[in-house]
């Protein structure tokens, strides 16, 4: 049994006349864009000519608008919604971020009356999922295969410095963990927020607006068994373990679906990401990530180069990496052949399947002094692993 959790976050619609005449979004309300240069039309597409792209829910991680514009807000939800049709997905977990809320009061005088109010279905169908949910500043959505905690960050974003970084309270950080203690961890555990929990500085993308007290809530999450934190608000992908034991839950950073190259990183891409969660009891915390990228001009695309990492990567397995290079290496030396497929060593060695890209690198290279060469990766073309013995014991 799999769970498939396509992730969409940032797209900072919005109104370009309203917005200085500047655009910030490839999702503008204003201005009809060429298809190719548009995410969601591109989406549509890729969609169309293949059917197999499909998830069980959709996760929004916030930001559906930029600077609060109303029309953005409206938009960047419709699309939302659009989005998961197409997806055929059975539920939509929207969260928030610092540009879907008012903070600088300039149409309210209390900076969360859009938000609440634009739209009767927002974040869900439902009156009391939804009173909870602005009340509490999270809430936990369950199932028989997953849990899904849900945090608000900007819940106190309630002036305009208070909107500069994220917060959880503590009292809110005790009332999740007294919540998730009355109900079975035995299940895929995510985590759901705007700000990173975590300080992530990449080339000065900003260090100080992570979420305040997120080692707090890292520290309940790792106990209640959680597998993974998804964020947006970087508009930079990322994927690490958090500070923690173990089993700590993994923090990924999802990057932005629309945002306009001035909101990116130089050299950065869009993107959007579908995560395949193993749900049976004995694999559960293991998971891989597929990836697409906006090339404009030319669309979604798998298999591009780009700054962050492959199309395909797994999470899940910490490995001693110095351990398994040797047993790779001892593997070599009694088989027949020097050139394997990466599939026939993945067959043999399972957990690299599961291993972060940061620790498939440090094993490339660890294997790069055993003299076995792994070939570049290119999804839907057979990956190499060549060992170059060397004679006479030198
Ligand atoms: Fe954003």
């Amino acid at each position: 049994m799999k769970l498939r959790i396509a992730i969409f976050s940032d797209f900072h619609c919005h109104n370009k006349n309203n917005n200085n005449n500047t655009q910030e979004s490839y999702l503008l309300t204003d201005v009809t864009i060429d298809t190719f240069q548009d995410p969601f039309k591109s989406f549509e597409i890729l969609i169309k000519n293949d059917s197999t792209i499909s998830a069980d829910l959709l996760v929004l991680p916030g930001d559906f608008t930029n600077k609060c514009d109303l029309e953005g807000l409206q938009m960047g939800w419709d699309i939302a919604k659009q989005i998961g049709k197409l997806l055929n997905v059975e539920k939509i977990i929207p969260n928030i971020g610092n540009h879907d809320v008012d903070s600088r009061k300039i149409r309210n005088s209390d900076p969360f009356n859009d938000i609440k109010n634009f739209s009767l279905d927002f974040p869900f169908n439902d009156v009391e999922l939804n009173s909870f949910f602005w009340e509490n500043g999270y809430i936990i959505i369950e199932d028989e295969n997953y849990r899904i905690l849900n945090i608000n960050t900007v819940h106190s974003h309630t002036t305009k410095e208070m909107a500069n970084k994220g917060l959880i309270h503590q009292d809110a950080i005790n009332n999740i963990e007294e919540r998730l203690n009355k109900s079975l961890s035995n299940k895929v555990n995510i985590a759901v927020c705007h700000h990173n929990p975590i300080e992530h500085s990449h080339y000065n993308t900003g260090s100080t607006d992570f979420l305040n007290n997120g080692d707090e809530l890292i520290k309940i999450l790792d106990r209640m068994n959680f597998d993974l934190i998804i964020h947006g608000h970087k508009h930079d992908p990322r994927i690490r373990y958090s500070p923690g034991g173990i089993n700590s839950p993994i923090v990924f950073s999802s990057g932005s679906f629309s945002a306009f190259k001035n909101l990116l990183l130089q050299g950065a891409n869009n993107t959007f990401h579908i995560i395949t969660f193993e749900c049976n009891e004995d694999q559960i915390g293991k998971g891989i990530i597929d990836t697409w990228f906006f090339v404009p001009t030319k669309g979604w695309k798998q298999n591009i180069k780009n700054i962050y990492f492959e199309p395909r990567i797994g999470f899940g397995v910490k490995v001693d990496i110095r351990a398994l290079s040797s047993k790779i290496h001892q593997w070599f030396d009694q088989q027949k052949d020097n050139i394997v497929s990466l599939d026939d060593l993945i067959e043999t060695f399972q957990d690299i399947k599961f291993m972060i890209p940061s620790d498939v690198d440090k094993l490339k290279n660890e294997l790069k002094n055993k003299n076995i060469f792994v070939s570049p990766v290119t999804l839907d073309e057979p990956t190499f692993v060549q060992y170059k013995k060397v004679s006479n014991g030198k």
